[in-house]
């Protein structure tokens, strides 16, 4: 994920993370570590490589069982939640989780072709007629009713400038983050590209990060 370098790199500079180094932590340099959990989190491709940098990725949901049963393959201490976000059984398992085990961490990969340019021409309309896309207000409600101290979203370019039907009026995704919790969260949005990171490939990515006032995330 293109933003990840950006965001690990920093989370590791604010000093929670920095002695943590695996095979070698102590008990307390383990207990240091930022539990997080995934949303949308496919077989895992975005979670590689935050275990390096001391994050936790304590649980996931996913909806498709093969990509799920994947996932748990590929970390099976992480508690696999498998389903539908919008069930309510499902969202509350994610909930009761994230509550009970004061997680920190949120990162959310929603399903990106509703917005995605590359093979079908959508224009607005045909983009909210797409179910798929309203998923991630899941996630918001997920934020409103935790207490994260950093979330990381990540999606296609267009995600950012796409409106949404939000207080009889129209919004972007930045607009109705910045309504509800600009209070709370520094939040900012942002277009970056994996091959300015170190990354083999030209995949320009929309990075929206939220983070408690208290922290700093560059
Ligand atoms: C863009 S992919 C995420 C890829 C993932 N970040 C990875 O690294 O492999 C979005 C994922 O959301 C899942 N998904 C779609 N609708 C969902 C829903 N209603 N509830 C939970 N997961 C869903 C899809 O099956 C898909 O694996």
């Amino acid at each position: 994920m293109a933003g990840l370098k950006i965001s690990t790199t920093s989370l590791y500079s604010n000093n929670l993370l920095s002695k943590v180094k695996d095979n070698t932590h102590t008990q307390r340099e383990r207990e240091s570590k930022i539990k997080g959990i995934s949303l949308f989190s496919g077989v895992g491709v975005s979670n590689a490589y935050l275990k390096d940098i001391g994050i936790e990725i304590v649980a996931a949901n996913e909806l498709l069982e093969k990509r799920a049963e994947f996932y748990k393959h590929l970390y099976p201490k992480s508690n696999m939640i498998i389903g539908d976000i919008r069930d309510e059984k499902v969202f509350k398992q994610i909930l009761t989780f994230a509550i009970k085990e004061k997680v920190q961490l949120l990162l959310i990969t929603p399903p990106c072709q509703g917005f995605s340019l590359i093979g079908k021409n959508k224009n607005e309309e045909q983009i909210l007629a797409d179910e798929s896309n309203f998923l991630i207000f899941k996630a918001i409600e997920l934020i409103e009713k935790c207490d994260f101290d950093y979330i990381l979203i990540e999606n296609v370019p267009r995600f950012l400038t796409v409106s949404f039907p939000y207080k009889s009026a129209f919004k972007s995704l930045t607009e109705i983050l910045v309504d509800k919790f600009s209070n709370e969260y520094h939040i900012e949005g942002n277009i970056l590209n994996a091959r300015d990171y170190g990354v083999p490939q030209n995949r320009p990515r929309a990075i929206v990060k939220l983070y408690k006032k208290k922290y700093s995330w560059s």
